[in-house]
């Protein structure tokens, strides 16, 4: 079942509404959104025996100017989700709504025209760049597929890219061996900037980085961000990385979003058993806080996407259904997200059993409802409504298998 996490998307036709509409309609708007990659066997006689359901009914907006990150293990989908939005692929089933024009199923030049304002910077950037090809060649690549500029025009664009993303503009005749992982990806961000996008996809963009230079890519996004209005859909596999850039947070699991709020709401108050235990391994900065955390290890493998669990799909590694004693509900009948709080949607049918676990005060490090003041992360009783909390939080190992690790 699907359900949509946003209002219904706006009118399909851009032309037909006001300024104000148009300035105040998200930027993308997905409902529904399946992309089903089909599994095919035999050598002479190609048969579907199935489909990997790497995304599975999503729904999400984001507004112009937004960053929203999207997190989850990986083979969750989310690069999946970035592709499609980008109609790379041709989606299953759903809708693409981009700046009021449904582009679910355009092609040709209309597909063409909506590419233009939309660009994807990927993870690896040694990989995305090709290495023979000198920086200023990769990055007016875009410029001659689009058509747009050429001879001094272009190459003066490209001088400008460089200078914007950092890079001296005399370095566009080297080629990607010759930078450093993180000049490499100042290539990268530049050819994604070269159409003057609105909207960028980065695809764990700092993820192959050393630690040392994440963080100057992390600036310079959130740079080139306000210099030029752009909107991010930022993916990341954890939640320390898409912390300080993201405005909203979508935490996806196998397929589907779990769970969609605001950064810091998220941080300080995750409803989903599987955001908590996501959160459980971002480290706070408060070495007394910290001392006192645990980790929650999610034992079992991640089901595969191509046969995944009925009901809710977390339920074979969910810590919060073993608290409550296995309930039947998780295996017969799909959780749908719905709004706890306003702007945050949950999908879990006891969402409101995780409020105040022990396991959610001790990741966020802040006291839990009822708990009194100074006992974040102590391993204190949970609050109203929480089943054994206290228990857990003592125990090494819970029966189920999941781990509550210092
Ligand atoms: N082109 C494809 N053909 C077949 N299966 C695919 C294709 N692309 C992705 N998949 C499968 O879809 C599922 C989701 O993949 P996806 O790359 O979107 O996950 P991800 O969350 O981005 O993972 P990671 O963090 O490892 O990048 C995986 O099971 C993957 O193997
Ligand atoms: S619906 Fe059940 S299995 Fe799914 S997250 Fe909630 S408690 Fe866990
Ligand atoms: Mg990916």
């Amino acid at each position: 079942m699907t359900f949509s996490a946003t209002p219904e998307a706006g009118p399909v036709n851009p032309q037909a509404t006001t300024p104000a509409e148009a300035a105040s309609r998200p930027l993308v708007q997905i409902d529904g959104l399946t992309m089903y990659f089909p599994i095919t066997s035999g050598i002479l006689v190609s048969r579907h025996v199935g489909d990997v359901r790497a995304v599975d009914g999503v729904s999400l907006s984001i507004r112009k100017g937004e960053t929203v990150g999207l997190v989850g293990e990986s083979g969750c989908g989310k690069s999946t989700v970035g592709r499609t939005i980008l109609r790379l692929y041709r989606p299953t089933a759903g809708r693409i709504v981009f700046d009021g024009q449904d582009i679910t199923r355009v092609e040709g030049s209309s597909l063409r025209a909506v590419r233009r304002r939309m660009q994807m910077i990927f993870q690896d950037p040694y990989a995305s760049l090709n290495p023979r090809m000198t920086a200023a060649g990769i990055i007016s690549e875009p410029l001659e597929i689009h058509g747009v500029s050429s001879g001094r025009e272009r190459r003066d664009r490209v001088r400008d890219l460089l200078a914007t993303v950092g890079l001296d503009p005399d370095y566009g005749d080297r080629y990607p061996h010759e930078f450093s992982g993180g000049q490499r990806q100042r290539i990268g961000v530049a050819r994604a900037l070269a159409l003057h996008p609105d909207l960028i996809v980065a695809d764990e963009p700092i993820s192959a980085l050393d630690v040392s230079i994440q963080a100057q890519i992390i600036n310079l996004l959130e740079h080139l961000q306000d210099e030029f209005g752009l909107t991010y859909l930022f993916i990341a596999h954890d939640l320390s990385v898409v912390r300080h850039i993201s405005d909203r947070i979508a935490v996806m699991y196998l397929g589907k979003i779990v769970e969609v709020t605001g950064s810091r709401d998220l941080y300080e108050r995750p409803l989903h058993p599987y955001s908590v235990a996501l959160l459980s391994a971002v480290p706070i900065p408060d070495p007394a806080v910290e001392t006192r955390r645990r980790r929650i290890i999610l034992t079992g493998d991640v089901p595969s996407p191509s046969n995944p669990p009925s009901g809710c799909r977390f339920h074979t590694r969910c810590w919060l259904r073993e608290r409550l004693g296995n309930p039947e509900r998780c295996v017969e009948e799909e959780p749908v997200l719905r709004e706890m709080a306003t702007g945050h949607q949950v999908a879990c049918h006891f969402a409101e059993e995780v409020d105040g676990t022990v396991e959610q005060v001790q990741v966020t490090g802040r006291p839990g409802k009822g708990a009194p003041a100074g006992s974040a992360g102590g391993g204190g009783p949970a609050g109203a409504g929480t089943v054994a909390g206290g228990a857990a939080a003592s125990t090494a190992t819970s029966p189920a298998g999941t781990s509550l690790a210092r």
